[in-house]
């Protein structure tokens, strides 16, 4: 009906074993060929862009996973490490720096991983798409632990672990100053702090910059937190349609801790009040270029532990998310080394890490970390029918740079169904087909029932989300991939489904978060609106 893929394999995703042929081959070298006249402008910019993202020729069959040995690593707050650990973590990455280009352990090799795995990415022609979908939280998780062991083999310190970025560690209030919604700026560096091996020219946040708390504040991350279903956390794949995708196997719910905290956080970095997406961390191919990445993906990465170890809350059942899809990265020693999903869904099995929780706000001291129960995993509840469309697929629509409200009629049999919800389940908020160009980023905040809301609303009353989108490319690139289309859901909070049950009527708000960006307004695009109970 309304969905045009139900497939439930990705032509482009990388088959378990299967050797890369020829043709693959020789598409790569094209592919590096021509971005390299691409990418020389960004590279004119200051940005560490790749002059190619395609992964290179596998060296032969990958090496299976085996569990880490030695201690539990220990993640800590970037803003609770002590001198030594500061020390340590700069140490590390000065080795890693220092390894060849051509090491496939090396600073350089690592970076360039990020850009293979976002489709689009500079216009690589093979890599699987692993954000927008339910890839994002395990992909980056592997992506960190081998990252981590690398820099503990090059110091010869098998305890060492990344820090994380803990932005979540604020109040609501977008005036306090006192929150850790900042650029960790005394460890990663600030601007002109260019001795420090953390540091990445292309950033623009100064030490009074604060990330806007629609995107990283209590309220927000609470609500992502309370998810219940792991799709509206972390993402879904195949399971869950209808959805509007280019191609089967495309992502089809990006999870909202992926939208608004990361998406935003990565805007933020390069560019704090535009949030237009500049290279290195605004830009997916080149974000794995600075540092700070590893630190706030290891926050993603614990925001995923704190909500697997809520109540009934679930990982996916799917034998496809658990153990079909290998990725692939250098191992320490170097090797080729391929792990699934399976292998990595409890930190404390066999990636043998775990999370010291923040020492925030400062002086209450740190929480006993809660005892620990594995993982569950649960068939996903599929999206049951729509009560309510206010935009359907068939009409795109762009939209303005000024706030735009959807209405509907709420009939008495619909806010009959929307009560028994509020008791039953969850009502989730869909905008489907959100499109802008690969090159562009979009910051969207969503509001229910608030048409007077703007930008400057924040985490008021009837503000369920925002919309996020990372650019996949540098600009001036190939454009073989023209645009990114993305999926979200909302999942409503119980109060604000409470009072929809005596209301006529419903609107949602759609305003566009522009800052001072000169880029032209409209560039974006969204098709199906609606509300439907999971
Ligand atoms: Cu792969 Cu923060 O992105």
């Amino acid at each position: 009906m309304n969905s045009r893929n139900t497939s439930a394999t990705g032509a482009h995703l990388i088959p378990i074993s299967g050797p890369v042929g020829r043709r693959q081959f020789i598409v790569a070298g094209l592919s590096a060929g021509a971005s390299l006249m691409a990418s020389a402008k960004a590279l004119a910019q200051g940005a560490i862009v790749p002059l190619h993202c395609v992964p290179p020729l596998p060296p032969g069959q990958a090496a299976a996973f085996s569990p880490a040995s030695g201690p539990v690593r220990v993640r800590k707050s970037v803003f609770d490490l002590t001198p030594a650990e500061i020390s340590r973590l700069k140490n590390a990455y000065a080795e890693l720096k220092k390894l060849t280009q051509a090491d496939p352990r090396g600073w350089h090799h690592q970076g360039e991983v990020h850009c293979w795995y976002c489709s689009g990415a500079l216009d690589s022609l093979n890599g699987m798409e692993i954000h927008g979908g339910w890839w994002f939280l395990p992909w980056h998780r592997a992506y960190l632990y081998f990252h981590e062991r690398i820099l503990g083999a090059l110091i010869g310190d098998p305890t060492f672990a990344l820090p994380y970025w803990d932005w979540d560690s604020c109040t609501d209030d977008p005036r306090d100053m006192t929150g850790r919604n900042r650029f960790p700026g005394e460890v990663y560096g600030f601007q002109g702090d260019t001795t420090n091996p953390l540091h990445d020219s292309t950033r623009a946040v100064g030490p009074n910059d604060r990330i806007p708390t629609t995107l990283v504040g209590p309220t927000t991350v609470k609500s992502i937190l309370a998810a219940k279903s792991f799709t509206d956390f972390g993402g879904s794949g195949n399971e869950e349609l209808p959805v509007v995708a280019d191609s089967p196997g495309d992502p089809q719910q990006m999870g909202q801790l992926e939208g608004a905290p990361h998406g935003g956080v990565h805007l933020w970095t390069t560019d704090p009040r535009g949030f237009s997406g500049l290279s290195n961390m605004g830009s997916l191919n080149s974000a794995g270029f600075d540092p700070v990445f590893f630190a706030h993906h290891a926050n993603i990465d614990r925001l995923w532990d704190l909500w697997v170890q809520g109540t009934a809350h679930a990982n996916p059942k799917s034998n496809r998310w658990n153990n079909e899809q290998p990725f692939f990265f250098y191992d320490q020693a170097g090797t080729w080394t391929g792990i699934v999903i399976s292998q990595m869904t409890d930190p404390g099995g066999p990636l043998s890490y775990r999370y010291d929780p923040p020492n925030w706000p400062a002086g209450v001291a740190v929480a006993a970390t809660a005892s620990r129960t594995l993982p569950r995993t649960a068939q996903a509840t599929p999206l049951g029918t729509p009560l309510v469309e206010l935009n359907t697929e068939a009409e795109a629509k762009i939209l303005p740079a000024a706030p735009t409200t959807l209405n509907v009629a709420l009939p008495a049999q619909v806010r009959a169904r929307v009560a028994e919800t509020a008791s039953t389940g969850t009502l989730v908020l869909r905008i489907d087909g959100v499109e802008v160009p690969s090159d562009r980023g979009a910051v969207i905040q969503v509001y229910v029932n608030r048409p007077d809301a703007t930008a400057a609303a924040g985490p008021s009353q009837g503000y369920v989300g925002s919309v996020v989108i990372v650019p996949s490319t540098a600009p001036n690139s190939l454009h073989l991939h023209r645009s990114v289309l993305r999926n979200f859901g909302f999942t409503l909070a119980p109060e604000l489904v409470a009072s929809l049950a005596n209301r006529e009527n419903l609107s949602v708000t759609l305003v566009p978060v522009l800052g001072e960006s000169a880029k032209p307004a409209e560039f974006a695009r969204y098709r199906r609106v609606y509300i439907a109970p999971r």
